[in-house]
Protein backbone atom coordinates (compact mmCIF):
# COMPACT_ATOMS: atom_id res chain seq x y z
CA UNK A 1 0.00 0.00 0.00
CA UNK A 2 1.50 3.16 -1.01
CA UNK A 3 0.53 6.46 0.39
CA UNK A 4 -0.36 9.94 -0.84
CA UNK A 5 -0.40 13.19 0.66
CA UNK A 6 -0.47 16.51 -1.01
CA UNK A 7 1.16 19.04 0.86
CA UNK A 8 1.60 21.48 -0.93
CA UNK A 9 -0.25 23.25 -4.38
CA UNK A 10 1.25 22.04 -7.45
CA UNK A 11 2.67 25.67 -7.84
CA UNK A 12 5.51 25.43 -5.52
CA UNK A 13 6.56 22.15 -7.11
CA UNK A 14 6.11 23.86 -10.66
CA UNK A 15 8.23 26.65 -9.61
CA UNK A 16 11.03 24.21 -7.99
CA UNK A 17 10.97 22.03 -11.40
CA UNK A 18 11.43 25.36 -13.68
CA UNK A 19 14.66 26.55 -11.06
CA UNK A 20 16.14 23.34 -11.70
CA UNK A 21 15.71 23.58 -15.38
CA UNK A 22 16.57 26.85 -15.35
CA UNK A 23 19.91 26.03 -13.37
CA UNK A 24 21.14 23.19 -15.33
CA UNK A 25 20.16 25.56 -18.89
CA UNK A 26 22.50 28.09 -17.73
CA UNK A 27 25.25 25.54 -16.44
CA UNK A 28 24.85 23.94 -20.63
CA UNK A 29 24.53 27.23 -22.03
CA UNK A 30 26.73 29.15 -20.18
CA UNK A 31 30.39 27.81 -20.83
CA UNK A 32 29.04 26.54 -24.81
CA UNK A 33 28.71 30.39 -25.26
CA UNK A 34 32.63 31.34 -23.90
CA UNK A 35 33.39 28.65 -25.70
CA UNK A 36 32.51 29.03 -28.43
CA UNK A 37 32.95 33.24 -28.23
CA UNK A 38 37.13 31.94 -28.95
CA UNK A 39 37.76 34.08 -25.96
CA UNK A 40 41.46 32.74 -24.36
CA UNK A 41 41.54 31.76 -20.57
CA UNK A 42 43.79 30.03 -18.11
CA UNK A 43 43.75 25.98 -18.29
CA UNK A 44 41.66 25.59 -14.67
CA UNK A 45 38.92 28.30 -15.57
CA UNK A 46 38.29 25.91 -18.76
CA UNK A 47 38.36 23.05 -16.44
CA UNK A 48 35.56 24.58 -14.04
CA UNK A 49 33.47 25.54 -17.63
CA UNK A 50 33.66 21.65 -18.76
CA UNK A 51 32.80 20.72 -15.09
CA UNK A 52 29.64 22.63 -15.35
CA UNK A 53 28.69 21.97 -18.95
CA UNK A 54 28.66 18.09 -17.67
CA UNK A 55 26.93 18.74 -14.62
CA UNK A 56 24.04 20.86 -16.37
CA UNK A 57 23.72 17.88 -19.04
CA UNK A 58 23.73 15.31 -15.95
CA UNK A 59 21.41 17.39 -14.38
CA UNK A 60 19.00 17.99 -17.49
CA UNK A 61 19.10 14.33 -18.07
CA UNK A 62 18.12 13.38 -14.11
CA UNK A 63 15.55 16.22 -14.16
CA UNK A 64 13.92 14.61 -17.54
CA UNK A 65 13.78 11.27 -16.47
CA UNK A 66 12.23 12.14 -13.17
CA UNK A 67 9.66 14.51 -14.95
CA UNK A 68 9.15 11.48 -17.11
CA UNK A 69 9.07 8.87 -14.40
CA UNK A 70 6.73 10.67 -12.08
CA UNK A 71 4.41 12.26 -14.66
CA UNK A 72 1.05 10.57 -15.21
CA UNK A 73 2.85 8.66 -18.76
CA UNK A 74 5.15 6.81 -16.51
CA UNK A 75 6.21 3.70 -17.63
CA UNK A 76 6.11 2.44 -13.93
CA UNK A 77 2.13 1.72 -12.66
CA UNK A 78 2.40 2.76 -9.30
CA UNK A 79 3.49 6.23 -10.32
CA UNK A 80 1.25 6.67 -13.48
CA UNK A 81 -1.69 6.06 -10.44
CA UNK A 82 0.07 8.69 -8.08
CA UNK A 83 0.42 11.46 -10.52
CA UNK A 84 -3.15 10.57 -11.51
CA UNK A 85 -4.36 11.06 -8.45
CA UNK A 86 -2.26 14.25 -7.45
CA UNK A 87 -4.15 15.50 -10.74
CA UNK A 88 -7.58 14.40 -9.51
CA UNK A 89 -7.06 15.53 -6.48
CA UNK A 90 -5.91 18.58 -7.65
CA UNK A 91 -8.42 19.70 -10.04
CA UNK A 92 -11.42 18.11 -8.28
CA UNK A 93 -11.06 17.81 -5.25
CA UNK A 94 -11.43 20.46 -2.37
CA UNK A 95 -8.29 21.92 -0.33
CA UNK A 96 -7.62 24.29 2.17
CA UNK A 97 -4.87 26.49 2.64
CA UNK A 98 -3.00 25.91 5.54
CA UNK A 99 -0.13 28.21 5.96
CA UNK A 100 2.28 27.50 3.60
CA UNK A 101 1.25 24.28 3.64
CA UNK A 102 -2.23 22.58 1.72
CA UNK A 103 -5.05 20.60 3.44
CA UNK A 104 -5.87 17.85 1.02
CA UNK A 105 -7.62 14.80 1.63
CA UNK A 106 -5.23 11.30 1.82
CA UNK A 107 -4.73 8.52 -0.31
CA UNK A 108 -3.67 4.86 -0.17
CA UNK A 109 -3.25 2.72 -3.35
CA UNK A 110 -2.27 -0.97 -4.53
CA UNK A 111 -1.86 -2.29 -7.45
CA UNK A 112 -2.54 -6.02 -7.87
CA UNK A 113 -3.90 -8.43 -10.41
CA UNK A 114 -4.46 -5.64 -12.83
CA UNK A 115 -6.94 -4.06 -10.05
CA UNK A 116 -6.21 -0.62 -8.36
CA UNK A 117 -7.21 -0.48 -4.59
CA UNK A 118 -7.66 2.86 -3.52
CA UNK A 119 -8.66 4.11 -0.39
CA UNK A 120 -9.68 7.70 0.36
CA UNK A 121 -9.40 9.73 2.90
CA UNK A 122 -11.22 12.61 3.24
CA UNK A 123 -9.78 14.37 5.93
CA UNK A 124 -13.24 16.57 6.49
CA UNK A 125 -12.83 18.14 2.87
CA UNK A 126 -15.40 15.68 1.19
CA UNK A 127 -18.51 14.39 1.51
CA UNK A 128 -20.16 12.18 -1.24
CA UNK A 129 -17.70 9.90 -1.91
CA UNK A 130 -19.53 7.58 -4.05
CA UNK A 131 -19.57 10.79 -6.23
CA UNK A 132 -15.78 10.84 -6.30
CA UNK A 133 -15.48 7.13 -7.02
CA UNK A 134 -17.46 7.70 -10.06
CA UNK A 135 -15.59 10.88 -11.19
CA UNK A 136 -12.36 8.67 -10.33
CA UNK A 137 -13.71 5.86 -12.30
CA UNK A 138 -14.22 8.36 -15.60
CA UNK A 139 -10.94 9.92 -15.42
CA UNK A 140 -8.90 6.51 -14.34
CA UNK A 141 -11.14 5.26 -17.28
CA UNK A 142 -11.52 1.66 -15.20
CA UNK A 143 -15.08 0.75 -14.35
CA UNK A 144 -14.96 0.82 -11.08
CA UNK A 145 -15.75 -2.79 -9.09
CA UNK A 146 -16.18 -2.31 -5.85
CA UNK A 147 -16.73 0.81 -3.45
CA UNK A 148 -17.27 0.68 0.51
CA UNK A 149 -17.61 3.33 3.11
CA UNK A 150 -16.80 3.32 6.73
CA UNK A 151 -15.75 5.62 9.24
CA UNK A 152 -13.63 8.42 8.15
CA UNK A 153 -12.84 6.54 4.65
CA UNK A 154 -13.88 4.53 1.18
CA UNK A 155 -12.11 2.01 -0.70
CA UNK A 156 -12.45 1.79 -4.20
CA UNK A 157 -11.54 -1.26 -6.29
CA UNK A 158 -11.25 -0.31 -10.25
CA UNK A 159 -10.42 -2.92 -13.19
CA UNK A 160 -12.38 -5.16 -15.67
CA UNK A 161 -14.89 -7.02 -14.27
CA UNK A 162 -13.47 -10.67 -14.32
CA UNK A 163 -14.54 -13.39 -16.81
CA UNK A 164 -18.29 -14.58 -15.94
CA UNK A 165 -17.86 -18.23 -14.46
CA UNK A 166 -18.94 -21.22 -17.10
CA UNK A 167 -21.74 -22.58 -15.31
CA UNK A 168 -21.87 -25.98 -16.57
CA UNK A 169 -18.25 -26.38 -15.80
CA UNK A 170 -18.41 -25.53 -12.67
CA UNK A 171 -20.81 -28.13 -11.43
CA UNK A 172 -19.53 -30.83 -13.79
CA UNK A 173 -15.88 -30.06 -12.05
CA UNK A 174 -14.18 -33.38 -11.10
CA UNK A 175 -17.12 -35.17 -11.50
CA UNK A 176 -16.17 -37.08 -15.05
CA UNK A 177 -12.91 -38.00 -13.97
CA UNK A 178 -11.11 -39.71 -16.97
CA UNK A 179 -10.58 -43.03 -14.26
CA UNK A 180 -14.09 -42.71 -12.88
CA UNK A 181 -12.49 -42.66 -9.62
CA UNK A 182 -15.38 -40.34 -8.65
CA UNK A 183 -15.85 -40.67 -5.00
CA UNK A 184 -19.41 -39.06 -3.94
CA UNK A 185 -18.62 -37.20 -0.75
CA UNK A 186 -20.51 -34.43 1.83
CA UNK A 187 -19.44 -30.84 0.86
CA UNK A 188 -19.13 -28.18 2.83
CA UNK A 189 -17.43 -25.94 0.57
CA UNK A 190 -18.73 -22.52 -0.28
CA UNK A 191 -20.44 -22.15 -3.68
CA UNK A 192 -18.65 -19.81 -6.10
CA UNK A 193 -20.79 -16.99 -7.73
CA UNK A 194 -18.66 -14.23 -9.05
CA UNK A 195 -15.23 -13.61 -8.59
CA UNK A 196 -14.48 -13.29 -4.83
CA UNK A 197 -18.43 -13.63 -3.98
CA UNK A 198 -19.03 -17.37 -2.39
CA UNK A 199 -22.14 -18.35 -1.09
CA UNK A 200 -20.69 -19.72 2.20
CA UNK A 201 -23.88 -21.90 3.30
CA UNK A 202 -22.24 -22.99 6.94
CA UNK A 203 -22.48 -19.50 7.82
CA UNK A 204 -25.29 -16.87 8.63
CA UNK A 205 -25.00 -16.45 4.91
CA UNK A 206 -26.97 -19.72 4.76
CA UNK A 207 -30.62 -18.49 3.77
CA UNK A 208 -30.63 -16.26 0.16
CA UNK A 209 -32.64 -13.77 -0.65
CA UNK A 210 -32.63 -12.92 -4.75
CA UNK A 211 -34.28 -10.14 -6.24
CA UNK A 212 -34.45 -9.64 -10.07
CA UNK A 213 -37.03 -8.37 -12.26
CA UNK A 214 -38.57 -11.13 -14.94
CA UNK A 215 -36.03 -11.92 -17.44
CA UNK A 216 -33.11 -10.71 -15.42
CA UNK A 217 -31.85 -14.38 -14.62
CA UNK A 218 -33.23 -15.37 -11.49
CA UNK A 219 -34.23 -18.98 -12.52
CA UNK A 220 -30.90 -19.50 -14.00
CA UNK A 221 -29.12 -18.44 -10.82
CA UNK A 222 -31.17 -20.79 -8.84
CA UNK A 223 -30.63 -23.53 -11.54
CA UNK A 224 -26.89 -23.49 -10.84
CA UNK A 225 -27.27 -23.25 -7.11
CA UNK A 226 -29.76 -26.19 -6.75
CA UNK A 227 -26.76 -27.91 -9.35
CA UNK A 228 -23.88 -27.31 -7.27
CA UNK A 229 -26.23 -28.11 -3.71
CA UNK A 230 -26.47 -31.59 -5.82
CA UNK A 231 -22.86 -31.66 -6.44
CA UNK A 232 -22.12 -30.85 -2.61
CA UNK A 233 -24.48 -33.58 -2.24
CA UNK A 234 -26.68 -32.11 -0.08
CA UNK A 235 -30.83 -32.65 -0.41
CA UNK A 236 -32.64 -30.04 -2.09
CA UNK A 237 -36.29 -29.35 -2.63
CA UNK A 238 -37.90 -26.87 -5.49
CA UNK A 239 -40.78 -24.66 -5.16
CA UNK A 240 -42.05 -23.96 -8.73
CA UNK A 241 -45.74 -22.46 -8.71
CA UNK A 242 -45.67 -21.45 -12.44
CA UNK A 243 -44.75 -25.27 -13.56
CA UNK A 244 -42.61 -24.01 -15.48
CA UNK A 245 -39.21 -25.90 -17.32
CA UNK A 246 -37.03 -24.69 -13.96
CA UNK A 247 -39.37 -26.80 -11.88
CA UNK A 248 -39.99 -29.62 -14.68
CA UNK A 249 -36.13 -29.55 -15.02
CA UNK A 250 -34.98 -30.70 -11.55
CA UNK A 251 -38.46 -33.33 -11.30
CA UNK A 252 -37.06 -34.96 -14.05
CA UNK A 253 -33.29 -34.76 -12.54
CA UNK A 254 -35.12 -36.69 -9.56
CA UNK A 255 -35.27 -33.33 -6.82
CA UNK A 256 -38.97 -33.23 -5.35
CA UNK A 257 -40.53 -30.31 -6.66
CA UNK A 258 -44.01 -28.66 -5.31
CA UNK A 259 -45.93 -26.23 -7.87
CA UNK A 260 -49.49 -26.49 -6.49
CA UNK A 261 -50.43 -24.52 -3.31
CA UNK A 262 -51.35 -27.46 -1.02
CA UNK A 263 -47.89 -29.02 -2.37
CA UNK A 264 -46.35 -26.51 -1.30
CA UNK A 265 -47.70 -25.76 2.43
CA UNK A 266 -47.11 -29.63 3.05
CA UNK A 267 -43.55 -29.70 1.93
CA UNK A 268 -42.64 -27.35 4.04
CA UNK A 269 -44.59 -28.63 6.84
CA UNK A 270 -42.41 -31.68 6.24
CA UNK A 271 -39.20 -29.22 6.29
CA UNK A 272 -39.97 -28.21 9.45
CA UNK A 273 -40.82 -31.15 11.23
CA UNK A 274 -37.93 -32.60 9.94
CA UNK A 275 -35.97 -29.50 11.18
CA UNK A 276 -37.67 -30.36 14.50
CA UNK A 277 -36.82 -33.60 14.77
CA UNK A 278 -33.57 -32.65 14.05
CA UNK A 279 -32.98 -30.50 16.71
CA UNK A 280 -34.86 -32.52 19.53
CA UNK A 281 -32.44 -35.95 18.11
CA UNK A 282 -29.23 -34.03 17.62
CA UNK A 283 -29.19 -31.22 19.63
CA UNK A 284 -29.63 -31.73 22.73
CA UNK A 285 -27.89 -29.37 25.69
CA UNK A 286 -23.93 -30.95 25.12
CA UNK A 287 -23.46 -30.23 21.25
CA UNK A 288 -25.13 -26.33 21.68
CA UNK A 289 -22.65 -24.10 19.53
CA UNK A 290 -22.57 -27.32 16.83
CA UNK A 291 -24.06 -27.03 13.48
CA UNK A 292 -24.85 -29.54 10.63
CA UNK A 293 -21.34 -28.99 9.34
CA UNK A 294 -20.05 -29.73 12.52
CA UNK A 295 -21.91 -33.26 12.78
CA UNK A 296 -21.36 -34.11 9.14
CA UNK A 297 -24.84 -33.67 8.27
CA UNK A 298 -26.95 -33.32 4.97
CA UNK A 299 -28.31 -29.78 4.60
CA UNK A 300 -31.47 -29.27 3.03
CA UNK A 301 -32.09 -26.37 1.10
CA UNK A 302 -35.74 -25.19 -0.24
CA UNK A 303 -35.06 -23.09 -3.71
CA UNK A 304 -38.41 -20.78 -3.57
CA UNK A 305 -38.97 -19.20 -6.88
CA UNK A 306 -41.27 -16.27 -7.28
CA UNK A 307 -42.46 -16.29 -3.62
CA UNK A 308 -44.83 -13.32 -3.88
CA UNK A 309 -46.56 -14.77 -6.90
CA UNK A 310 -47.54 -17.39 -4.25
CA UNK A 311 -48.26 -15.45 -1.88
CA UNK A 312 -50.58 -12.93 -3.43
CA UNK A 313 -52.62 -15.71 -4.88
CA UNK A 314 -53.46 -17.23 -1.68
CA UNK A 315 -55.74 -16.57 0.45
CA UNK A 316 -54.99 -15.60 3.63
CA UNK A 317 -55.05 -18.56 5.65
CA UNK A 318 -52.69 -20.07 3.32
CA UNK A 319 -50.75 -16.91 2.80
CA UNK A 320 -49.71 -16.86 6.39
CA UNK A 321 -49.28 -20.68 6.98
CA UNK A 322 -47.01 -20.20 4.46
CA UNK A 323 -45.36 -17.27 6.14
CA UNK A 324 -45.61 -18.95 9.19
CA UNK A 325 -43.57 -22.24 7.91
CA UNK A 326 -41.08 -20.50 5.95
CA UNK A 327 -40.33 -18.19 9.45
CA UNK A 328 -39.47 -20.59 10.77
CA UNK A 329 -36.62 -22.32 8.49
CA UNK A 330 -35.46 -18.69 8.18
CA UNK A 331 -35.14 -18.19 12.31
CA UNK A 332 -34.14 -21.42 13.21
CA UNK A 333 -32.53 -23.19 9.98
CA UNK A 334 -29.16 -22.47 10.53
CA UNK A 335 -27.60 -24.71 13.55
CA UNK A 336 -29.62 -27.62 11.94
CA UNK A 337 -28.92 -26.69 7.98
CA UNK A 338 -31.84 -25.70 6.53
CA UNK A 339 -31.70 -22.83 4.35
CA UNK A 340 -34.14 -21.20 1.92
CA UNK A 341 -33.27 -19.25 -1.02
CA UNK A 342 -36.18 -17.17 -2.42
CA UNK A 343 -36.37 -14.96 -5.12
CA UNK A 344 -39.25 -12.12 -6.31
CA UNK A 345 -39.45 -9.62 -8.81
CA UNK A 346 -39.62 -6.41 -6.71
CA UNK A 347 -39.14 -6.05 -3.29
CA UNK A 348 -41.46 -3.21 -1.02
CA UNK A 349 -41.55 -2.98 2.57
CA UNK A 350 -44.56 -5.00 3.56
CA UNK A 351 -44.77 -7.60 0.70
CA UNK A 352 -42.43 -10.59 2.83
CA UNK A 353 -42.86 -10.54 7.09
CA UNK A 354 -38.94 -9.19 8.48
CA UNK A 355 -38.93 -12.01 10.29
CA UNK A 356 -37.95 -14.26 6.69
CA UNK A 357 -35.87 -10.83 4.96
CA UNK A 358 -33.75 -10.14 7.44
CA UNK A 359 -32.32 -13.50 8.48
CA UNK A 360 -31.77 -13.68 4.67
CA UNK A 361 -27.93 -12.60 4.63
CA UNK A 362 -27.04 -12.97 1.11
CA UNK A 363 -28.64 -10.36 -0.49
CA UNK A 364 -28.45 -10.55 -4.55
CA UNK A 365 -30.19 -8.10 -6.80
CA UNK A 366 -30.00 -8.60 -10.59
CA UNK A 367 -31.61 -6.65 -13.53
CA UNK A 368 -31.37 -3.16 -15.43
CA UNK A 369 -34.96 -1.78 -14.31
CA UNK A 370 -34.65 -1.91 -10.23
CA UNK A 371 -36.30 0.36 -8.30
CA UNK A 372 -35.03 2.43 -5.45
CA UNK A 373 -37.08 0.89 -3.16
CA UNK A 374 -36.47 -2.58 -4.20
CA UNK A 375 -32.88 -2.37 -4.22
CA UNK A 376 -33.05 -0.53 -0.78
CA UNK A 377 -35.38 -2.90 0.76
CA UNK A 378 -33.45 -6.10 -0.73
CA UNK A 379 -29.48 -4.82 -0.01
CA UNK A 380 -30.00 -2.24 2.58
CA UNK A 381 -28.19 0.13 0.27
CA UNK A 382 -28.94 2.94 -1.87
CA UNK A 383 -28.64 2.94 -5.96
CA UNK A 384 -26.15 5.53 -5.32
CA UNK A 385 -24.20 3.65 -2.83
CA UNK A 386 -22.69 1.53 -5.68
CA UNK A 387 -20.52 4.48 -6.37
CA UNK A 388 -21.03 4.26 -10.18
CA UNK A 389 -24.07 4.47 -12.54
CA UNK A 390 -25.79 1.62 -11.28
CA UNK A 391 -24.91 -1.16 -13.78
CA UNK A 392 -26.88 -4.28 -13.29
CA UNK A 393 -28.61 -6.27 -16.70
CA UNK A 394 -29.65 -9.89 -17.49
CA UNK A 395 -27.34 -11.85 -14.93
CA UNK A 396 -26.02 -8.89 -13.75
CA UNK A 397 -25.98 -7.19 -10.65
CA UNK A 398 -24.76 -6.71 -6.71
CA UNK A 399 -24.41 -8.74 -3.92
CA UNK A 400 -24.35 -8.09 -0.18
CA UNK A 401 -23.00 -11.01 2.27
CA UNK A 402 -21.30 -11.24 5.63
CA UNK A 403 -18.17 -11.90 4.27
CA UNK A 404 -18.02 -9.09 1.57
CA UNK A 405 -18.25 -5.46 2.70
CA UNK A 406 -20.38 -3.52 0.87
CA UNK A 407 -21.77 -3.76 -2.54
CA UNK A 408 -20.05 -6.18 -4.68
CA UNK A 409 -20.44 -6.36 -8.27
CA UNK A 410 -21.67 -9.65 -10.09
CA UNK A 411 -21.90 -11.67 -13.16
CA UNK A 412 -23.72 -14.82 -12.43
CA UNK A 413 -22.77 -17.92 -13.94
CA UNK A 414 -23.45 -19.10 -17.76
CA UNK A 415 -26.00 -21.32 -18.65
CA UNK A 416 -27.60 -22.90 -21.64
CA UNK A 417 -29.77 -20.83 -22.97
CA UNK A 418 -32.66 -24.01 -23.19
CA UNK A 419 -32.35 -25.04 -18.97
CA UNK A 420 -33.31 -28.44 -20.52
CA UNK A 421 -29.53 -28.88 -21.66
CA UNK A 422 -28.24 -29.05 -17.91
CA UNK A 423 -31.04 -31.73 -17.20
CA UNK A 424 -27.86 -34.47 -17.85
CA UNK A 425 -26.06 -32.76 -15.95
CA UNK A 426 -27.87 -32.15 -13.23
CA UNK A 427 -29.55 -35.80 -13.06
CA UNK A 428 -25.83 -36.95 -13.03
CA UNK A 429 -24.61 -34.96 -10.04
CA UNK A 430 -28.27 -36.33 -8.15
CA UNK A 431 -27.77 -39.52 -8.77
CA UNK A 432 -24.00 -39.40 -8.26
CA UNK A 433 -24.30 -39.50 -3.90
CA UNK A 434 -27.17 -40.96 -2.38
CA UNK A 435 -28.29 -37.54 -1.22
CA UNK A 436 -32.23 -39.17 -1.11
CA UNK A 437 -31.24 -42.43 0.86
CA UNK A 438 -31.97 -44.44 -2.02
CA UNK A 439 -28.63 -45.54 -2.61
CA UNK A 440 -29.66 -45.27 -6.77
N1 LIG B 1 -26.64 -17.08 -16.18
C1 LIG B 1 -27.17 -16.99 -17.39
N2 LIG B 1 -26.62 -17.63 -18.43
C2 LIG B 1 -27.15 -17.56 -19.67
N3 LIG B 1 -28.27 -16.87 -19.97
C3 LIG B 1 -28.87 -16.19 -18.98
C4 LIG B 1 -28.35 -16.22 -17.64
N4 LIG B 1 -29.16 -15.47 -16.87
C5 LIG B 1 -30.12 -15.01 -17.67
N5 LIG B 1 -29.96 -15.42 -18.94
C6 LIG B 1 -30.83 -15.10 -20.08
O1 LIG B 1 -31.95 -14.36 -19.61
C7 LIG B 1 -33.15 -15.08 -19.80
C8 LIG B 1 -34.01 -14.95 -18.55
O2 LIG B 1 -33.41 -15.61 -17.48
P1 LIG B 1 -34.25 -16.24 -16.30
O3 LIG B 1 -33.30 -16.91 -15.39
O4 LIG B 1 -35.38 -17.06 -16.83
O5 LIG B 1 -34.84 -14.92 -15.62
P2 LIG B 1 -35.96 -14.75 -14.50
O6 LIG B 1 -36.12 -16.08 -13.83
O7 LIG B 1 -35.43 -13.71 -13.58
O8 LIG B 1 -37.20 -14.32 -15.20
C9 LIG B 1 -32.75 -16.50 -20.10
O9 LIG B 1 -33.65 -17.12 -20.96
C10 LIG B 1 -31.39 -16.36 -20.71
O10 LIG B 1 -31.50 -16.11 -22.10
MG1 LIG C 1 -37.83 -17.18 -13.52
Amino acid sequence: MKNLRIRTSGKAVTAFKQLLLLISLMFIFIPAIISGSGSTAPPAIWQILQAMFLSGFALLTVLVLAVWLLSRFSPVKWLKIRKKLILFTRMFLHSEEDGLLLHSVQWQYSIEDGKITVFLYPNGLEKDTADIGRRLSEYLRKPLLKYEESDGMARYVFGRAPERFDGMEKMAEGITEPTGCYVPMLSYEPISIYDGVAWDFTSEALHILLIAPSGAGKTRLLTYLGGMILKRQHRLYVIDAKNSDFGMTFRHAGVPVATKKEEIIQLLTELVQEMEKRYSTFYTDDSAGADFKDKGMQGHFLIFDEILSVLSSADKKDKTEIERLLGQIALKGRAAGFSIIITAQKLNATDLPKAITEQCQTRIILGGQVSEETFHQATGMYKKDTGSVYKGGVGKGYAVTPKTIGLSYIETPLLPPNLRDCLVLLKELRDRGTPYGEGR
